[in-house]
């Protein structure tokens, strides 16, 4: 299930600028740049746009195709986890911010700043996503003495009790739940829903989402993401360096696109518990659908890191879960 290296190219027809770079398309990623005009005054702009016409002009039409021969030798022809070539219709300007805002709540200033991805300029699957879950909340309002984060925080810390055991199973780089709702309708890698539990001081490795769109919303608390390039070979011995991190708190969202926020590594730093809404959903133009995530895993023994594979699965559904923490905690409350 080798990974294949991407290298990337970005042409920007209008303001006379070529990039390149290696892994996921973003500023971060962008090893070479020519900027044609930059520092140009305005007559040597017309000089340089009159020169380099031949180039960046929109006067003929090409079409470039994906050979059959290069497919072949690249996959072996048996499995295909990710495209060989792929275009996107615009230029990389500068980086799509990865927190979410409502569209309907963005002000002028949110224009001007650029400090946020509007909703309604997701992906479209993401839009989807983002459409179903926006109003999600963890409590439900209608108990409001027994407060699910409550149950959750006491299941968690309290030995003998459903969390504090399932997790103590669980391996250090995977100590968080997955609690899934609903049915797998292979819309997405995995149920297309999932609940996040993340007790304080642990996270996942750092992994990508097969290439699939999704949406995260913090419903209790807040995670820290930690964004990397695409995996293709971890380093072995040292711990790869993300390429930017951000926190998000109680009710924001962040979304993740075939390309952007890829690969990345969710942690809670901080003393309590977090919860966060999964969603994911395959693009609407993604004919490959691989359904397993991948990750850097830690292989004890060989005492290195290496890229493994790891299909979304659950550790309890949210009905489950639901009844046998609040039943937990009203035994506790009962004393
Ligand atoms: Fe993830």
């Amino acid at each position: 299930f080798w990974l294949q290296v991407t290298y990337w190219f970005s042409y920007d027809r209008d303001a006379l600028t070529l990039k390149y770079g290696k892994g996921h398309v973003m500023t971060q990623t962008t090893l070479l740049e020519f900027p044609f005009l930059e520092g140009k005054s305005k007559g040597e702009e017309e000089h340089i746009r009159k020169k380099y016409n031949i180039f960046f002009n929109a006067e003929r039409k090409y079409v470039v195709t994906e050979s059959e021969k290069i497919m072949e030798d690249v996959t072996g022809g048996l499995v295909k986890i990710e495209q060989t070539l792929q275009f996107y219709s615009n230029p990389l300007v500068t980086n799509f911010s990865p927190i979410v805002k409502d569209s309907s709540k963005v002000t002028l200033l949110d224009l001007d700043r650029d400090q946020f991805m509007f909703s309604s300029s997701l992906p479209p699957a993401c839009k989807e996503l983002y459409d179903n879950i926006k109003g999600l909340q963890l409590e439900f309002p209608e108990d409001p003495i027994t407060k699910l984060s409550d149950a959750i925080r006491y299941s968690i810390n309290t030995p003998g009790m459903t969390l504090y055991e399932k997790l103590k199973e669980k391996e250090e780089q995977f100590a968080y739940l997955r609690v899934t709702l609903g049915p797998d309708r292979r819309t997405a890698p995995g149920i297309p829903y999932v609940l996040e539990i993340w007790p304080s001081g642990k996270g996942s490795p750092i992994h990508n989402h097969g290439g699939a769109c999704a949406i995260i919303k913090v419903l209790f608390g807040r995670i820290t993401c930690n964004i990397y390039n695409k995996i293709t070979q971890p380093p072995e011995q040292t711990e790869m360096q993300p390429l930017t991190r951000f926190d998000l708190n109680e009710e924001q969202m962040t979304w993740i696109g075939p390309n952007w926020y890829q690969t990345h590594r969710l942690h809670n730093n901080t003393d309590d518990f977090c919860a966060t809404i999964q969603c994911y959903r395959y693009d609407f133009n993604d004919a490959i659908r691989c359904p397993n995530f991948h990750y850097v895993g830690f292989v004890e023994g060989k005492e290195k890191y290496e890229l493994e594979e790891f299909y979304p699965d659950s550790d309890f559904t949210f009905v489950n879960l639901r009844r046998t923490v609040l039943d937990e905690y009203q035994k506790f409350l009962e004393g």
